[in-house]
């Protein structure tokens, strides 16, 4: 069994985190985790990826700690530049144990393909041909050979939308509702629209114009949920309950007003993309979805929602669409994914989706909980520090002390990193 709670983590060297992450998952040994991020992506299998290929982008993959997901502790791989995230999200999952963890939940994986139909004569009677016809265009479409539909995948379901209030002549979409089962999915559903596209024409009499997947995947939904005793709460001179109440005044405000939404929900999104990255899946599909789901009543609100219970507790709740896979893409290619999904040890799309929305609330929590205490920048200084004097040229123990006297100072600038580089250099 996987544990996720290793103290002093932070104090190892990197050999030494590699043996340890290596010796607490019950599923990856030492030389792959090695292998897997020492070589990564290769550059001939990046070459086969995109387009003018001239080499490689790296960036920090931190391991998220402390997470215990429906009664599971998962070590979690995240992929992000920004400094005090890994560290925030695996300190709110540490308090957030106390009760068990996250309790997430999700839907069945559907995502949404769209037709828009144009030319057609009569909408309203075209939308009832379709209508009509649609078991027998679902049983077309699932006839066309799919590794999703050999893994029990397939068109669940066909709906035609209206649109005839137009500056242009109003035209008809139709949605492919398709269970993608452990996939992303983007490549079947196009694939299917396209499929799709003469039956409609021949039904409708129209024209299909745009065939494409829809990213506001609001079938695809995960929920994650959890309970932090106030007293979990309290740290230096702050109370649990003023820790708890600052956390839920600062969502009253996300709730209310976009501007801040928009940052509120940004944090959400420092932990769900550094894992959706980790696993090599589609964070701009993440993004474009999480904020237009952040809007569906019209206007945009914060994604997630804090109170308290009965008893006390704080209470989060983070609910949003979840469009990843674990087979496929560069999911499959990347080495590093590849071993992100292993060590995650998830079997589904849906288990990867659920400990992905169960770090964006962790990672919400930290900001929320930085911002109503001591402010955002406290936590920033000492990895932000570090990377100055990295910037300045430090390396090995050298970073660590130029860092620390900086922050002493409370002078985090490339110049002083310099004159304290150059004085330690030599020997002053
Ligand atoms: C910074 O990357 C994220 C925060 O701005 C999120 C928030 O304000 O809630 C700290």
């Amino acid at each position: 069994m996987t544990t996720s709670r290793i103290s002093g983590f932070y104090n190892l060297n990197l050999d030494e985190r590699r043996k340890k992450i290596a010796e607490s998952s019950s599923l990856l040994d030492l030389s792959t985790l090695d292998s897997a991020l020492t070589t990564g992506l290769s550059l001939e299998t990046a070459l086969h990826m995109v387009e003018n290929v001239i080499g490689l982008y790296a960036l920090p993959l931190g391991i998220g700690l402390n997470f215990q997901i429906n009664g599971r502790d998962v070590l979690v791989p995240m992929v992000i530049e920004e400094p005090s995230v890994v560290a925030g999200a695996s300190f709110m999952a540490k308090l957030a144990r106390a009760k068990g963890g996250f309790i997430a939940e999700s839907t069945e994986p559907l995502m949404i393909g769209q037709l828009q139909v144009l030319e057609v004569d009569n909408l309203y009677e075209a939308k009832q041909k379709i209508l009509d016809n649609k078991q027998e265009l679902i049983e077309y479409i699932n006839t066309f050979p799919s590794s999703i539909k050999k893994r029990g995948g397939g068109i669940r379901d066909i709906e035609v939308r209206v649109f005839d209030d137009l500056i242009i002549r109003g035209f008809l979409v139709v949605h492919l509702i398709y269970d993608v089962r452990d996939a992303m999915g983007a490549n079947a559903i196009n694939t299917a629209c396209e499929q799709l596209s003469p039956k409609i024409e021949a039904l409708t009499g129209g024209k299909v114009h745009l065939k494409i997947l829809s990213n506001l995947s609001d079938r695809r939904i995960v929920k994650s949920k959890c309970v932090i005793p106030v007293k979990e709460l309290a740290f230096d001179s702050f109370s649990g309950e003023e820790v708890r109440d600052g956390i839920i005044a600062a969502y009253a405000f996300a709730a209310v007003d976009p501007y801040r939404a928009t940052t509120h929900n940004k944090g959400v999104m420092n932990g769900v993309d550094a894992v959706v990255i980790a696993t090599g899946n589609d964070w701009r599909a993440i993004e474009a979805g999480a904020h237009a789901y952040a809007a569906r009543s019209g206007k945009y609100t914060s994604l997630s929602t804090w109170s308290k219970d009965n008893e006390g507790n704080l209470v989060g709740e983070l609910e949003m669409p979840m469009a990843v896979g674990i087979v496929g893409g560069a999911t499959k290619v990347h080495p590093a994914a590849q071993m992100a999904i292993q060590l995650m040890d998830v079997k589904s799309a849906n288990e990867l989706a659920e400990i992905i929305v169960s770090v964006g609330l962790a990672q919400n929590m930290a900001a929320l909980r930085a911002l109503a205490t001591e402010g955002i920048q406290r936590g920033h200084m000492s990895l932000h520090a570090r990377q100055i004097a990295i910037s300045a040229g430090a390396s090995g123990d050298l970073i660590e002390k130029v860092a620390s006297q900086m922050v002493l100072e409370k002078n985090i600038r490339s110049e002083r990193a310099e004159e304290i580089l150059k004085n330690l250099e030599s020997g002053k």
